[in-house]
């Protein structure tokens, strides 16, 4: 396993971090439990789940998935190996979560942090992520590449800032991170980091692959410069980009089972430009999930690829894309895909 710096801390956390959003709806406790387990053994670090998960959220599973990677912290005494990241939701009518509406405020934030803290049986989380903006904007690719604007009643992100700065005073957390995130709002967090003398955020978790490489654009140069690394997620196109999708559609399949809720990878533009890489994989004699995942592994405004995986072998396939390298040749085929297909899911 091959190890990164997060942003300015002194955390070394591992290039693949497991996912976990599957588990306690498309796999048991059970499972997370085993890849849990082989995923430590295979030298992975990093965790990333959140208050929301499994997924599709319903009120009837939301919290499922901190309560079995808690469980498995009890079972296993391995709290302290683990970088867990968690997320608290953004601005969404959910009812069914705390009030009429999740906020990133002060209520939410205090409220959010004590359950999840409690599922997760541990006294803090590492990185604690905004999952979404609390302003109004175009998110999970719904406006696709065009910017929509709206004029809405938000949180400031002071507040929010605030909010977070007393957790890490109070040891409920250790850094902070956002998601879903624009140039805008990552720069803002800075400035406000800066000006007011709160925690500065040290990641990022946005989609990313070689479906979506709209974080080129704007904030691979924010990684840069302000030394704050992308969690990718998503990339594997939920799963497009190992092309099972291309003559079928397997029945026990993300899309297969809640093909109505995940839509972002399934439209023509990105069923051409997956046959298309994955004519690139074949001829350099590679699965085209570990071309697309080593894509993701070595792009050096990356700290960490967000892996999910339904199975073992295909936990075993992921994490293993990290001895695969593409060459200057390979690297070249696959951008040029991407220049003649940009961002079929953005
Ligand atoms: N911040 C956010 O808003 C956000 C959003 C999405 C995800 N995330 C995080 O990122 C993690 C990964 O996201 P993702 O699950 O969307 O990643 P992904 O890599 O795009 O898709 C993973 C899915 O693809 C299929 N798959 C994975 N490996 C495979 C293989 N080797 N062969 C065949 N099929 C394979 C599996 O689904 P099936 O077996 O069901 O087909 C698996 O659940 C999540 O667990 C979560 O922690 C965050």
């Amino acid at each position: 396993m091959e190890y990164r710096k997060l942003g300015k801390t002194n955390l070394d956390v591992s290039v693949i971090c497991l996912g976990t959003m599957t588990w306690g709806e498309q796999n048991t406790f059970e499972e997370g439990y085993e890849q849990m387990d082989y995923a430590v053994d295979q030298g992975v670090n990093f965790f990333d789940t959140a208050e929301l998960y499994p997924i599709p959220p319903k009120p009837d599973t939301q919290g499922k998935t901190e309560e079995c990677i808690g469980n498995w912290f009890k079972k296993t005494g391995q709290r302290e190996k683990i970088i867990l990241a968690s997320k608290v939701a953004g601005r969404a009518p959910m009812n069914w979560l705390r009030g009429e509406w999740t906020l990133l405020d002060r209520e939410n934030i205090e409220s959010a942090i004590d359950a999840s803290l409690s599922r997760l049986q541990t006294d803090y989380i590492d990185v604690y992520q905004l999952h979404w903006p609390d302003r109004r904007m175009s998110m999970f690719g719904a406006d696709g590449l065009g910017y929509k604007h709206y004029e809405a009643e938000t949180i400031p992100i002071l507040e929010t800032l605030k909010v977070l700065s007393d957790l890490v005073k109070a040891g409920k957390i250790r850094y902070v991170g956002v998601s879903n995130e624009t140039p805008w709002g990552v720069h803002e967090y800075i400035r406000l980091s800066e000006t007011k003398s709160l925690p500065k955020i040290q990641t990022i978790q946005n989609p990313y692959s070689l479906l979506n490489r709209t974080y080129e654009i704007g904030l691979a140069e924010m990684s840069y410069r302000e030394n704050i690394g992308l969690l990718a997620y998503s990339p594997l196109g939920f799963g497009v980009l190992t092309g099972k999708y291309l003559n079928d559609m397997p029945s026990k399949s993300r899309l297969g089972l809640f093909g109505e809720w995940f839509t972002r990878y399934s439209n023509q533009k990105c069923r051409n430009a997956t046959s298309k890489y994955f004519a690139v994989a074949k001829k350099y004699n590679m699965s085209l999930c570990q071309m697309a995942l080593a894509f993701v592994n070595t792009r050096p405004f990356v700290t960490s690829n967000i892996i999910g995986a339904t199975t073992m072998a295909q936990l075993k396939e992921n994490i293993k894309s990290i001895d695969t390298e593409l060459t200057d040749e390979m690297m070249g085929k696959i951008n040029l895909i991407h220049i003649n297909n940009p961002n079929p899911a953005p």
